[in-house]
């Protein structure tokens, strides 16, 4: 058994695609493809709804995404069998006249729009809420949506990466980071409700671009894959730096993200998102380098204190693993017990 058995993520909400991806398909009536742990998913927009079922028609089992989408629903490639929002099948070509039986139905998932992007969540038991995102719709920030990205990564890995505090002087040097400063401050974790919390106080005196953000950061992390960092800048400004990693499968994460600012906000948005595509292309190479990509057990990896976060998050991630095993009461526990991990401030740190 893997460390994290990553069954237990279909018990929250993943984004699957953003909006205008969908709104481009839905101008031309396509279905869109996408994976979500692991399970080919058909997303389309039918009758003003999104609706998402296993990209599988249940005749003769081709993919209902090479389908097309139609007035009364989406309808199948193959012999045009036609399914409704809530995936009943409607029609049977071949058949005008033969009385559908009510099971000829596919399962539908649930869907829900939060940030312009559509969110899926394959199980509902355990009554997980769509992570949250707070500079969407507050009026004292610009939010920006950055272009996805798909990284041969695990989606804990890649979050990983994103709540790493002693990576800066290395990977980031110039940008987020000074290789002359390279010692970090033990971040001390706290879990509220379902999320990990710790504040960042970075080295004052860097020379670092007026687009970096690099301030003191207060970081949320929605578990499993979300994070925010709010930024509180020596002006008074702020900014905010959203991500969500959706476990695409074994392996492979799609991140959706969105930069965010108080200053300048009729500004020009390039240099903010220009920014964060260097950033994110000085990661991308030791994120990809990592072997496995996903998150192995405290065996599989040497820890020192400076690690605190990612054992902190590793901790907890291998608790909600644990817990639905034991079924969706037990994750819900997990995230709703809001306890502190212990915090070492020295000596080995290879527990997680
Ligand atoms: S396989 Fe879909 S209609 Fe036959
Ligand atoms: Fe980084």
């Amino acid at each position: 058994m893997a460390y994290l058995d990553d069954s237990a993520w279909r018990y929250f909400w993943h984004p699957v695609c953003t909006l205008p991806e969908l709104a481009a398909a839905a101008a031309d009536n396509r279905v869109l493809a996408v994976t979500l742990l692991g399970e080919p998913i058909a997303v389309a927009e039918i009758a003003g709804t999104v609706a998402a079922f296993p990209d599988r028609c249940i005749h003769r089992s081709t993919r209902l995404s090479i389908g097309c989408v139609e007035a009364g629903g989406l309808r199948c490639a193959y012999h045009g069998w036609l399914y409704d929002a809530g995936g009943r099948c409607v029609e049977i070509p071949a058949m005008p006249d033969y009385k559908i039986p009510p099971g000829f139905r596919l399962r539908k998932i649930e869907t829900q729009v939060a940030y312009d992007l559509v969110w899926l969540r394959l199980d509902p038991e355990a009554g997980t809420e769509i992570p949250g995102c707070p500079a969407w719709g507050d009026e004292a920030f610009r939010c920006v949506a950055g272009e996805p990205y798909t990284w041969p990564t695990s989606a804990g890995r890649r979050l990983e990466n994103f709540v790493d505090l002693s990576h800066f002087p290395f990977v980031h040097d110039g940008s987020l980071g000074d290789r002359r400063h390279t010692t970090v401050p033990i971040a001390e974790t706290a879990r509220v409700g379902g999320e990990l919390r710790f504040r960042f106080e970075p080295e004052p005196d860097m020379d670092l671009p007026d687009v970096a953000l690099m301030a003191p950061t207060d970081y949320r992390l929605w578990m499993p894959f979300t994070v925010n960092l709010e930024f509180f800048f020596p002006d008074g400004e702020r900014g905010q730096l959203w991500m969500t990693a959706s476990p695409v499968e074994s392996g492979t994460c799609r991140s959706f993200w969105f930069t965010c600012r108080t200053a300048g906000r009729d500004g020009d948005d390039r240099p903010h998102l220009d920014f964060q595509d260097l950033v994110l292309g000085e990661d991308l190479p030791v994120i990809a380098a990592q072997d496995p990509p996903e998150i192995p057990g405290p065996a599989g990896e040497q820890s020192v204190p400076a690690d605190a976060v990612s054992l902190a998050y590793r901790r907890w991630l291998r608790e909600l693993s644990g817990a639905a095993q034991k079924g969706a009461a037990e994750v819900s526990r997990s995230l709703a017990a809001g306890k502190r991990p212990r915090q070492r401030r020295s000596g080995a740190a290879g527990d997680a």
